[in-house]
């Protein structure tokens, strides 16, 4: 019966130990599939990977780009939710692997087959039987995204001089999104991709900006890892100003109608964008949770300035009216949202924001104007079934030297934590409670978590429809014996707290993107850049998973977790 199960807990799997071997590692009783690897055709009649790395710009604009991180599985309507369109997020690129020759002898055809890489992948996915394995399906639906996909800029920043460059002299129209880590879907089915680290794709000469311009302050340095602006002079700044201010967005794109553009929604603000949480407020309003995972940076919310359903009906988009704000807190568990609305104290004409369209573009440093409260890299959010309630993780902030404050209550914060905001049930709320979850890490750095469910670096979170909080992790992990692991995933009961360990990556990934079929047997999970946690000159001397042929390459992909008894992912 529902309520003894209750009683004892959410959590139905035996915690698994750490793991530094080169291969997923599930619980006894659960397998996984890879469904999407890097490379792979989008249909099954598209263009072959191959593993040399010698498919062509053209071909990988056709197959599954690199880096997959956030994603979304949009069951078909009446399909039993053995069918749908799943929409992945290719963040990023590791060119060491993407060409037979590595970064050497850069090329247009280069850049082209990096930036084809970049994106999202719409793409439709079944199984023919419960049980049965998961597979690509010919669509009509399935597209690519990429860095040439035309794409439109909405909402009250379009348009802006600041937005205008010399493809672009409305400021409107911008080829391509970029960076796309995480996600959400909107209740209106379509999908929002966000875009973060921009500033690794933008050249501003071999001098830096000047310390506390909009450039320094949105991390442009004197390099730009990536060498696109050596063969396309829209990545040069000292050629287009302009370009870089048009990332940086959250971007909806309708799966369901394959000849739609995406849409960069300017109300949500321009930051390194994390995910887009999406609920409905107690007026029908779109709520959307965001973090901007930078040091030192901020938790933010947009509240819609009308109904959903009235927005839609009259052609209008929720996400192109409403308010941002961005979240102090303090130190007796109170919070507030600070309102980044142009006219208040600090966002003035004098203050540098001639309008709303300044405070949008240049979002960062609007927050800094009103007060909000730097917190340790704020990632990705999610919101509890039933309550309402907020999670994000602070993934980790060693440049935490100098001071800390409630919220972020650790120096040199190696390990990050999960933080808690209650908003009463009222998504629109001016006000808050907060909390922290937990502080991860070993026990030497003062971890709430039981020493051995240690992880650390918490990045994506998502709450599955029973109330098991998923946590991902990014980066620096507990040592066992002195030994580095390997990125993983545990599920936390928030009632009663109790978490263990359900996944562990092959090496030097990164655990990233979330989602399930509505009832919970089918678990799709984004192994992200196996072999490759930074700049490596060989990621093969690492990781080769998940092919493992001798002369092959590792590869980012997208697999199904299911259990051997057909049961939910997760549950008892
Ligand atoms: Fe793309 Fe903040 O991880
Ligand atoms: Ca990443
Ligand atoms: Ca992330
Ligand atoms: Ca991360």
């Amino acid at each position: 019966p529902k309520a003894s199960a209750r009683a004892e807990g959410l959590l139905g799997f035996p915690a698994i130990p750490p793991s530094s071997a080169d291969e997923v590692v599930l619980p006894p009783g659960y397998r996984y599939q890879v469904l999407f690897p890097w490379g792979q055709p989008i249909v099954p009649s598209g263009p072959a990977f191959a593993e040399d790395a010698s498919n062509s710009a053209a071909d990988q604009a056709r197959q599954a780009g690199d880096h997959h991180d956030g994603m979304w599985f949009f069951p078909f309507t009446g399909g039993g939710g053995r069918a749908g369109l799943l929409c992945v997020n290719h963040e990023a690129t590791t060119e060491q692997l993407l060409h037979p020759d590595g970064r050497a002898a850069w090329t247009p055809e280069k850049t082209a087959k990096s930036q084809a890489a970049h994106g999202v992948s719409v793409i439709e996915v079944k199984r023919d039987r419960l049980g049965g394995g998961w597979h690509l399906a010919e669509s009509k639906f399935a597209r690519r995204i990429t860095m040439t996909t035309p794409a439109e800029i909405t909402g009250p920043a379009a348009g802006h001089p600041w937005l205008r460059t010399s493809a672009d002299p409305e400021g409107v129209r911008v080829l391509g999104t970029l960076n796309n880590c995480a996600s959400g879907p909107t209740p209106w089915r379509t999908y929002l991709t966000c875009e973060e680290t921009i500033n690794k794709y933008f050249y501003h000469g071999e001098q830096p900006p000047r310390p506390g311009s909009p450039e320094d302050r949105y991390g442009i340095g004197s390099e730009a890892p990536y060498p696109w602006y050596t063969t396309e002079s829209r990545f040069d700044m000292r050629a287009e100003p302009n370009e870089y201010n048009r990332f940086g967005w959250v971007v909806e794109i309708d799966p369901f109608d394959p000849e739609s553009t995406p849409k960069k929604r300017t109300a949500l603000g321009r930051m390194e964008h994390e995910n887009a949480v999406v609920v409905r407020g107690r007026s029908g309003e779109a709520v959307v949770y965001m973090g901007d995972d930078t040091q030192f940076d901020y938790f933010y919310k947009f509240v819609g300035a009308e109904p959903i359903d009235q927005a839609r009906a009259e052609g209008r988009s929720p996400l192109d009216e409403g308010t941002l704000y961005v979240a102090r807190f303090e130190a007796d568990g109170s919070g507030r949202w600070l309102p980044l609305v142009h006219g208040e104290p600090g966002l003035t004409a004098a203050d540098g924001f001639a309008g709303q369209a300044e405070v949008l573009i240049h979002t960062r440093l609007a927050a800094d104007a009103v007060g909000a409260t730097p917190m340790d890299r704020p990632e990705w959010c999610t919101v509890q079934p039933g309550t309402g309630a907020v999670f994000f993780t602070c993934t980790n902030n060693t440049a935490r030297t100098e001071s800390v404050d409630a919220a972020n209550p650790r120096l040199n914060n190696r390990y990050g934590h999960i933080l808690k905001i209650d908003e009463g049930g009222d998504p629109a709320a001016g006000r808050f409670d907060w909390d922290i979850f937990l502080l991860a890490g070993d026990q030497a750095s003062g971890a709430t978590v039981p020493a051995d469910q240690a992880f650390g670096s918490p990045d994506g979170l998502w709450f599955d429809a029973a109330g098991r909080l998923w946590i991902q992790t990014d980066g620096t992990q507990p040592l066992v014996d002195g030994a580095a692991q390997n990125n993983q995933m545990l599920a936390a009961d928030p009632e009663t707290g109790e978490i263990r360990r359900f996944l562990v990556g092959p090496r030097r990934c990164e655990i990233t993107g979330i989602t399930s079929t509505p009832d919970g047997r089918s678990l799709f999970v984004n192994i992200q850049h196996p072999g490759d946690s930074g700049t490596p000159d060989n990621p093969r001397a690492s990781s080769n998973w998940p092919d493992f042929p001798p002369a092959g390459r590792p590869r980012s992909a997208t697999i199904v977790v299911t259990r051997a008894d057909g049961g939910v992912v997760g549950g008892r």
